[in-house]
């Protein structure tokens, strides 16, 4: 089976990409920007020449602040750009995944439904939302919270920024306010695999059942490195963000119900992966870590 993974640079598409290309029923074909997804007819060419069977569309303009600032570079990339890749697929029968945000939601509630009406606050849940409607009768969508993990295109992300501030002594600025959802990534593709085979159109809901502010997943990469807040120069941050974008501020979930009664609970535990994690940035120095992937 052949799939596209469209944005295999970013922290969700560099994991599918590994996760897929460890599996050998699978052949993978990582796009990276070099395929601006807002060009209709650069993804048609591309799809045309290679032939997938899946489309994964890992592409997001997602920075709430940035989408604020170029509300039209945002409507390109998350609605425009996910309607190329499906209407682009369906001329060459291939079908298409894409990721939509909790942040189609303002928080009202404690916990919402696939059949619950988005309600964005800010624009990124608004091109999510137009997304949604457009593409959720003709591909899949997995709507998702906060990702955690390595992107192991660029060795960055939440986790190996925390280690590398630690380990270089940088002070960390670190809110224990506004609780998420942490979800891993890896987690994330085991899910999309599961679409994968048993592809069926819709939106559905992904989220872990556990809630951190950042500060309590500091405190477990801290000890994960054998290491407590005493060894560090952290600034417990509370009420201080100055965003441009209106964000929720209650926690809230999206209910997982309609993937675990089909495919399980898939969950990792949080420790048990900041662990492996950690020990990965510890036994390998960074260009090791970069290598694997690739
Ligand atoms: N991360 C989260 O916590 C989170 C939470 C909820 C939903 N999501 C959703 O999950 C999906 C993946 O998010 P992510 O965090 O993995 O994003 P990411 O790390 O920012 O990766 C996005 C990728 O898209 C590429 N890209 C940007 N503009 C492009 C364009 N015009 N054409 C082609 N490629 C382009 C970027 O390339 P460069 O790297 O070269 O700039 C980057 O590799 C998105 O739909 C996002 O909205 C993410």
């Amino acid at each position: 089976m052949k799939i596209m993974i469209f944005g295999s640079n970013g922290l969700l598409g560099s994991n599918l990409y590994r996760y897929f290309s460890l599996i050998p029923k699978y052949r993978v074909i990582p796009i990276d920007k070099s395929i601006d997804i807002r060009d209709f007819n650069a993804v048609l060419g591309i799809i045309n020449k290679e032939n997938p069977d899946f489309c994964i569309n890992a592409v997001a303009m997602s920075d709430p602040d940035s989408c604020e600032l170029d509300p039209k570079k945002a409507l390109d990339i998350n609605y425009i750009g996910a309607m190329n890749i499906t209407n682009a697929g369906l001329k060459f029968n291939a079908q298409s995944i894409h990721f939509s945000s909790d942040y189609v939601y303002s928080g009202v509630v404690k916990e919402y439904w696939e059949s619950d009406l988005p309600d964005p606050l800010q624009f990124y849940g608004k091109t999510k939302m137009a997304m949604e409607n457009s593409l959720q009768a003709k591909s899949v969508i997995l709507r998702i919270p906060f990702l955690y993990g390595i992107n192991w295109a660029k060795n960055s992300g939440f986790v190996n920024t925390v280690y590398h501030k630690i380990i270089n002594k940088i002070p960390l600025y670190i809110s224990d306010q506004r609780r998420r959802y942490f979800t891993w990534v890896w987690d994330v593709c085991k899910y999309v695999e599961q679409l994968i085979n048993s592809f069926e159109v819709g939106v559905y809901n992904l989220s872990n059942n556990d809630n951190y502010s950042k500060y309590e997943v500091v405190e477990k990469i801290l000890k994960a490195m054998k290491l407590t807040s005493d060894d560090i120069f952290m600034v417990i941050e509370g009420h201080t963000y100055i965003d441009l974008a209106n964000r929720p501020t209650d926690l809230y979930k999206l209910n997982t119900d309609l993937l675990f009664k089909k495919f399980g609970n898939l969950f990792s535990n949080i420790d048990i992966v900041l662990n492996a994690e950690i020990n990965a940035f510890i036994d390998l120095d960074e260009k090791d870590v970069f290598d694997q992937a690739y």
